[in-house]
């Protein structure tokens, strides 16, 4: 078993909040067990290029509560590459980083899979996107701040929409999955759901609009997935059909920003802290999660041959409870 002595740490992919409190979680865990950490800036593309800083105990003070991450993020498709994944891994030789810590989304996994499985780098990986897409974690850091931002715009419109016997499509993020449409749908009382994992028959919606309208609902909320369908598009369709006034809202990126909401933050500093502890004990190539309320530890080749399933109870019970 190597000793790990120089752990790096970098977010990759799209922002999540709540990754701040996870770096914290990292560096004043490995100060406590008295290893030098290291900060890999814009994820991958940080790594190839070699931007890479050591952290202290005050790099991360100040940060639990503020959302994005101190040490930026970018999408780098170059990592594909195998000349700057040599490049990458040269730079984690120059610093001496001998254990890898990736706090990111389901493109940190197979980035995350490729250096433990081809080039040997003890890694660990933690997930981390409003998402929430990846397997063997109930939940990743940030979806449950991005569902409570979006829960909080669509009560706001539920009352606009209320006041003026309207219809809302209210459009969130998930380009290839309705986690987060779902949960605000449920949490919110929307009357319809479109998310990319279930096909949808919009005639039928409207007909339950207009029933709905007709026995004296004030207003009606569809939440739509980006991955789904586009908002305006679904706004003309109902419009023209139900012949009910439709406005839009597309939520879009305030669903990634702000402070990161109690779950966010102390699943990222468990999340966090659990890593480092992983990389000391020799246990690595594995993603932490969360099953329940506890924190397990899977290998990343497993994570990677799964997809999140949609809750189909959920599904359902949106549309009992919007009758
Ligand atoms: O991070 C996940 C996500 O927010 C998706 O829900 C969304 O479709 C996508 O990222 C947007 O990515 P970008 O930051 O590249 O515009």
């Amino acid at each position: 078993m190597i000793k790990i002595k120089n752990i790096g740490v970098a977010t990759t992919g799209g922002d999540a909040s709540g990754m701040n409190a996870c770096l914290r979680a990292v560096v004043r865990t490995a100060i406590y067990y008295d290893r030098k950490v290291f900060g890999i800036k814009r994820g991958f593309k940080g790594m190839i290029e070699g931007d890479i800083e050591e952290m202290d105990l005050s790099s991360v003070s100040g940060i639990v509560n503020r959302g994005g991450t101190i040490l930026k993020t970018i999408r780098a498709p170059e990592f594909k590459d195998i000349k700057n994944q040599q490049r990458a891994v040269n730079n984690l030789k120059k610093f001496n980083i001998d254990g890898l810590i990736i706090i990111g989304g389901n493109g940190s996994l197979i980035a995350g899979n490729i250096l433990y499985s081809r080039w040997k780098i003890p890694v660990i990986n933690i997930p981390a996107s409003i998402d929430n897409d990846i397997c063997f974690t109930d939940y990743t850091i940030g979806f449950d701040t991005a569902v409570n931002t979006a829960l909080e715009a669509i009560d706001k419109i539920r009352d606009t929409a209320t006041s003026h016997d309207r219809i809302f499509v209210v459009e969130v993020m998930g380009r290839n999955n309705g986690q987060i449409a779902l949960e605000v749908a449920l949490s919110s009382g929307a009357e319809a759901v479109l998310i990319p994992e279930i096909k949808f028959d919009l005639n039928k919606i409207c007909d339950r609009l207009v029933e709905g309208h007709k026995r004296g609902k004030k207003s009606s909320i569809i939440v739509v997935a980006e991955g789904a369908a586009r908002g305006t598009d679904v706004a003309k369709f109902i419009e023209r059909k139900t012949k009910i006034e439709v406005r839009v809202s597309v939520l879009g990126y305030i669903q990634r920003g702000g402070a990161p909401t109690s779950f966010s933050r102390a699943l990222a500093l468990r999340m966090g802290n659990i890593a480092v502890e992983l990389l000391i004990a020799g246990k690595y190539g594995k993603m932490v999660g969360i099953d329940g309320n506890k924190i397990i530890a899977v290998d990343i080749k497993k994570v990677l041959r799964y997809e999140k399933r949609i809750n189909l109870r959920d599904y359902k019970l949106i549309n009992i409870l919007s009758i």
